[in-house]
C-alpha cells in the first residue's frame, strides 16, 4: 500500500516537473490573472502619490530620517510638527476605521498617510490584472516601525535624491551651514503639497474617499500670487537651526488648517499654534427680524474645502418667554449619496464670500446665542464609525478601544464664532473662549451635539443678492 502511494507521488512530481505551466494553471487559476505593474494603472509623473518615496539611504552628515533625528538640530520645528495632524495621520481614528474596510484599497490609502518606503511592513510589487483591489506584497527588510508612526513626516517633504543618486535634503535656500547636502529648490518644496492634496485621475474606490482639489478652488482667490504654503506655513523670525548663527525668516511648520484636532488635548495647543477663526459673524435685531451674516474671511479656497463630508454649521438659538429655546440651522458644504458616489448639492463658500440669513420673531421672543461650528463629521456617520469592530491593530495598538470611546476622544467640530446676550448683554467670544467650549464637548453624547445633528432643527432663510 505504502509503496504504492510513493510511485503515485514520484509520478505527481515528475508530471508536475514536465509540465509546470499546465499544473500552474489548474491548480492555481493563474491562467486569468496577469500580474501588472503599478505604473501601468498610474501615472508616475502626475499621479506620484500611487508610488512609494524611496528611503534607504540616509544623507550624509546625520544619523537618520526620523523626525526626531532631524530634531536634534531642528528642535523648533520638531516641536511645532509633533502636534500637527501631519504627525497624526496614521493614528486618527476615523482614517484607522476606513482603512479596514474590504471595499478600500488599504495600500493606497497608505500611500498619502505614510508614503516613505520604509514606513511600510509589506511593499506591493504588483497589481493582479490591475485591479487596486488586488495588491501582491513583498515584504520590506528596512521596515522601520518607529518612523510609520511619524506618519507625514520631515523625509516625507525633505528627502530627495542628487542628481548622482545620493540622498539629500530639499531645501529653500541652499544653505553651506548644514551639515547635510541640501538640494536648493524652492519651487519643488513648496509644491510637495500637490502630491496628496491635489491627485489627479479618477477617484480611487466608488465612493471617493479622500479626493479633493483645493487648488482649483484657488482659481476663485483673488490674490493669485499665494499657494499652500503662504497661508498653511506663515513667516517666523527665528533660528532654524541650533547650530545657525543668525535669526531668519523661516516657516512655521504648524499646518492648523480646520483646527479640528484629532483629540481633545490638541486644544490645549491649539492657541499658541496660530488658531485664526477662518469666518467671521455678525447679528442684528431689527424690530422683529433677526440678521445673520457669515463671511469666509480667511480661507482662500472653499469653505469648507476636502473631505466632502465637512461642513459649516449656523445656529441661531431663540428663547420665548416660557423660557423654551428654539434652534434655527443653515448647513454650508456638500451634499452627496454614496454607493456610489454622487454629488446632489454644494453650497460652500468661496474666499472672501458673505452670506446673510433671517428669521422673524414675534415681541415676546429674545435672541439667546449665534454660533458658528465647523464640523468634521455628523453624529449619524460617527456613530456608524464609534460602532466598527475588529479593526486591524497591526498598525495602532489599541484602536479598537479608543473607536469605543469615540465620544469623549475624538472632536467633531470646533466652534469658530459664538455671541449672545444671556442676561440682556451682547457679548462676543473670544479665541480662548472658542476653544474652551469646543474641548467642554467631550463631555456631551455626540448624538446630543447640536452641531451634529442639524437636520432636527428649523432652517434659517438665506437672503439671496443678484
Ligand atoms: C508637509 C511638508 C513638510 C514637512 C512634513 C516638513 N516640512 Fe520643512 N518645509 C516645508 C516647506 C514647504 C518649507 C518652506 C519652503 C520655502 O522656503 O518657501 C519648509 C522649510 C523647512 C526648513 C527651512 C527653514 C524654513 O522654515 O523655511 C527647515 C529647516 C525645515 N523645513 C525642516 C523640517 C523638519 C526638521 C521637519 C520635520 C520635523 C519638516 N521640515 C517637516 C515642508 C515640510
Ligand atoms: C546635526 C544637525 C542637523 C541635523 C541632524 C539636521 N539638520 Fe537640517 N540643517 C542644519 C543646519 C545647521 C542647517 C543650516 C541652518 C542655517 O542656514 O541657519 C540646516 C538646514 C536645513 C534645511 C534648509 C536648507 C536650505 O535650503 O538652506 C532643511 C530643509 C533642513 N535642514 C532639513 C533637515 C531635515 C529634514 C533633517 C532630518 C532628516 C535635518 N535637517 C537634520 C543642521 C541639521
Ligand atoms: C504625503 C501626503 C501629504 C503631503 C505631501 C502634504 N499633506 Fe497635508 N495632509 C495630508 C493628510 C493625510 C492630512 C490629514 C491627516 C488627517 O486628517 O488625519 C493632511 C492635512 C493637512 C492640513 C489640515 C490640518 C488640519 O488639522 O486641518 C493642512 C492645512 C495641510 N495638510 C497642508 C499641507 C501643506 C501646505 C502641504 C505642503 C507644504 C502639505 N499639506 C503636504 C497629507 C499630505
Ligand atoms: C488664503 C489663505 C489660504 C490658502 C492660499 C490656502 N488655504 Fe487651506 N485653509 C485656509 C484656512 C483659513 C483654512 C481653515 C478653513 C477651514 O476650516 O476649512 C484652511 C483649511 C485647509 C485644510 C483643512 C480643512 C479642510 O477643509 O479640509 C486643508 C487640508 C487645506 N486648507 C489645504 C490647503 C492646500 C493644499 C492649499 C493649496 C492648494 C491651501 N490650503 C491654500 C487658508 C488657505
Ligand atoms: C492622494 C492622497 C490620498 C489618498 C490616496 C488617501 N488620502 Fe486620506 N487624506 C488625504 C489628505 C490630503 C487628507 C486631508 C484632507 C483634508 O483635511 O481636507 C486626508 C484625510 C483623510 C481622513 C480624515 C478626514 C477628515 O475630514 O478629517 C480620512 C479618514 C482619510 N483621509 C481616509 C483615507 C482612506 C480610507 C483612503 C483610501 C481609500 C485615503 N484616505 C486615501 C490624502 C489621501
Amino acid at each position: 500500500m505504502k509503496k504504492i502511494f510513493q510511485i503515485i507521488l514520484i509520478l505527481l512530481i515528475v508530471y508536475v516537473c514536465i509540465y509546470p505551466k499546465w499544473f500552474m494553471k489548474k491548480i492555481f487559476q493563474l491562467d486569468n490573472i496577469k500580474l501588472t505593474k503599478i505604473s501601468e494603472t498610474f501615472d508616475k509623473k502626475n499621479q506620484s502619490f500611487a508610488f512609494l518615496i524611496e528611503s534607504d539611504q540616509i544623507p550624509m552628515g546625520i544619523s537618520g530620517i526620523k523626525a526626531s533625528d532631524c530634531g536634534k538640530c531642528h528642535q523648533k520645528i520638531y516641536n511645532e510638527w509633533k502636534q500637527t495632524t501631519h504627525a497624526q495621520a496614521l493614528e486618527d481614528i476615523q482614517f484607522q476605521a476606513e482603512i479596514s474596510k474590504a471595499d478600500n484599497p488599504k495600500w493606497l490609502c497608505l500611500n498619502c498617510h505614510i508614503p516613505l518606503k520604509n514606513q511600510r511592513k509589506n511593499i506591493v510589487i504588483g497589481l493582479k490584472n490591475k485591479n487596486i483591489l488586488n495588491p501582491l506584497f513583498k515584504k520590506n527588510l528596512n521596515f522601520d516601525k518607529e518612523l510609520q508612526q511619524e506618519a507625514i513626516t520631515c523625509a516625507v517633504c525633505h528627502l530627495v535624491k542628487t542628481k548622482n543618486n545620493k540622498a539629500a535634503i530639499l531645501g529653500p535656500r541652499g544653505s553651506k551651514l548644514a551639515p547635510h547636502p541640501v538640494v536648493k529648490d524652492k519651487v519643488r518644496l513648496r509644491g510637495v503639497c500637490m502630491r496628496c492634496h491635489q491627485p489627479e485621475g479618477k477617484s480611487l474606490t466608488p465612493n471617493l474617499l479622500c479626493w479633493f482639489h483645493p487648488k482649483d478652488e484657488m482659481i476663485l482667490n483673488k490674490e493669485k500670487k499665494q499657494d499652500c504654503v503662504s497661508c498653511h506655513m506663515p513667516l517666523v523670525d527665528r533660528k532654524i537651526s541650533i547650530l545657525s548663527l543668525e535669526k531668519k525668516l523661516s516657516h512655521s511648520h504648524h499646518w492648523v488648517g480646520s483646527a479640528i484636532p484629532k483629540n481633545f488635548l490638541g486644544y490645549n495647543t491649539l492657541k499658541n499654534r496660530g488658531f485664526k477663526p477662518s469666518v467671521s459673524g455678525s447679528l442684528r435685531l431689527k424690530e422683529n427680524i433677526i440678521l445673520l451674516k457669515i463671511k469666509n474671511k480667511n480661507s482662500g479656497h472653499h469653505l469648507p474645502s476636502g473631505d466632502p463630508e465637512r461642513y459649516v454649521a449656523l445656529i441661531l438659538s431663540i428663547k420665548n418667554k416660557e423660557g423654551i429655546i428654539t434652534k434655527y440651522v443653515s448647513r454650508i458644504g456638500q451634499t452627496w449619496q454614496w454607493n456610489p458616489a454622487k454629488k446632489i448639492g454644494d453650497n460652500r463658500m468661496i474666499p472672501f464670500e458673505e452670506r446673510n440669513f433671517y428669521i422673524n420673531i414675534s415681541q415676546s421672543d429674545s435672541f439667546y446665542s449665534y454660533e458658528i461650528w465647523n464640523v468634521r463629521l455628523n453624529a449619524q456617520n460617527a456613530t456608524y464609525m464609534k460602532e466598527s469592530k475588529n479593526l486591524d491593530e497591526s498598525l495602532i495598538k489599541g484602536i479598537n478601544h479608543q473607536v469605543a470611546l469615540l465620544d469623549s476622544l475624538y472632536p467633531l467640530a470646533t466652534l469658530l464664532y459664538k455671541e449672545d446676550n444671556l442676561n440682556e448683554k451682547k457679548k462676543v467670544y473670544q479665541i480662548s473662549e472658542l476653544i474652551q467650549i469646543s474641548k467642554q464637548e467631550s463631555k456631551i453624547d455626540i448624538k446630543d451635539r447640536s452641531y451634529a445633528n442639524l437636520e432636527t432643527f428649523k432652517k434659517l432663510i438665506e437672503i439671496k443678492n443678484d
